[in-house]
């Protein structure tokens, strides 16, 4: 490869300030140091994290930064001391690493690896170490991924090399939201064949939950959603009761309770709304209901009455569905690739990278599920 070795100067959207416009420029990215991989990004997703840290979240010390987690795309070069990844390999960037030594990583309890940037990192939600610069800044990775760049620098244990064939403009949904709402079902909830289950939010993320749900065998799975332009898709991946908390005169938990005889055996919260998750807890039965948080927030308490943990319910949270990351991502590749999985049906628009804040606007507003990006050619 001519470029190895060398910095690449490439286009990049950059996000300078919480709540601006992302801005298309120039960026010098560096060769990748030890154990790094370089990678020419090919396609990426947008995902609502990346929203929450532009509109929401606001953190000054996460800026300037390259937002972007869901992408997939190319080795260009590796760096030393990387034996497992080639120039030419497919590959899924990963912002939950698996170093596979840590406590964590040796433990199947968890996917949680105690060497990425989310260690003890949530609140900036990158790494102080980037291989960007622009106009002679330091420019942060978003979740140590920054796919919103044609090329991106990531450390080996945070890259997934998938199968040879798979389309880099459709896998790259499992790089975040498809893998985290699945895996949200079926590893974190553990919904069981027969169950009824009730998922909140039906973006990406909240609609591959329901994928899950049906995938693990529930026999009613009621969709809640303030924007019932949604219930659409949720049909196709398998939801079979519609609600719009909005069009309802009583709380929603005590509708889900009056349609399913007290209460469904699992709820799944995928909207980032600390209301919603207690709407979510106070659905499920007592007894042995389980509620999954899965939306992204961390700037506010949540609350809940005692007694709905004291009568048997559970209330848990789950981080890219459970899936220990290097090791989960390219087994879901090849589900997809056997078309036991989908994710074409996310994808309701393509558009070039520089399209980036026309993408933002159509999540902002409702009018998309996944929109995907296309960053450099194969
Ligand atoms: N835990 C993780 O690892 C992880 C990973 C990816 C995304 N997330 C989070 O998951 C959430 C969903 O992401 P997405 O990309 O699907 O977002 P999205 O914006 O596409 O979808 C959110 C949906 O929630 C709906 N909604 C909003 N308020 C609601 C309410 N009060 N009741 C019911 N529905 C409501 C919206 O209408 C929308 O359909 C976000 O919070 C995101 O940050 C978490
Ligand atoms: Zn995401
Ligand atoms: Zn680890």
């Amino acid at each position: 490869m001519a470029t190895a070795g060398k910095v690449i100067k490439c286009r990049a959207a950059v996000a300078w300030e919480p709540n601006k416009p992302l801005v298309m420029e120039e960026i010098e990215v560096a060769p990748p140091g030890a154990h790094e991989i370089r990678i020419k990004v090919v396609a990426t997703g947008l995902c609502h994290t990346d929203l929450y840290h532009l509109f929401e979240s606001k953190k000054k010390e996460g800026f300037p930064a390259v937002l972007g987690h869901e992408g997939a795309g190319i080795v260009e070069s590796v760096g030393p001391g990387v034996t497992k990844f080639k120039p030419g390999d497919k590959v899924i960037p990963l912002f939950i690493s698996q170093c596979g030594e840590c406590k964590f990583c040796r433990n199947p309890k968890t996917n949680l690896c105690e060497k990425g940037w989310s260690n003890e990192r949530y609140d900036v939600m990158s790494d102080d170490m980037s291989s960007f610069t622009c106009k002679g800044k330091t420019i942060l990775q978003f979740m140590g991924t920054s796919t919103f760049s044609e090329y991106t620098v990531v450390n080996e244990i945070a890259v997934a090399k998938i199968h040879d064939s798979a389309p880099l403009d459709k896998v790259c949904l499992l790089g975040c939201g498809i893998s985290t709402g699945y895996g949200a079902a079926v590893n974190t909830a553990k919904v069981e064949p027969g169950s009824t289950c009730a998922v909140f939010g039906l973006g990406a993320v909240g609609l591959a939950a329901v994928m899950g749900c049906k995938a693990a065998g529930a026999s009613r799975i009621i969709a809640v959603d303030i924007n019932s332009d949604k219930f659409e898709k949720a049909k196709v991946f398998g939801a079979t009761d519609f609600v719009n908390p909005t069009e309802l005169s009583k709380p929603v938990s005590q509708v889900l309770a009056e349609m399913t005889n007290g209460g469904v055996d699992f709820a799944l919260e995928c909207v980032g709304n600390v209301g919603v998750m207690r709407s979510a807890l106070e659905s499920c039965t007592k007894g042995w209901g389980v509620s999954v948080l899965v939306g992204w927030t961390d700037m506010y308490d949540f609350s809940a009455r005692p007694i709905q943990l004291i009568t048997g319910r559970t209330w848990k949270g789950s981080l890219f569905g459970g899936f220990k990351s290097k090791d989960g991502v390219p087994k879901l590749v090849d589900e997809y690739m056997a078309q036991k999985l989908k994710l074409d049906d996310f994808i309701t628009h393509t558009m070039p990278l520089h399209q980036i804040n026309d993408a933002i606007e159509l999540m902002k507003h409702g009018k998309c599920i996944r929109t995907i990006l296309n960053v450099c050619p194969e």
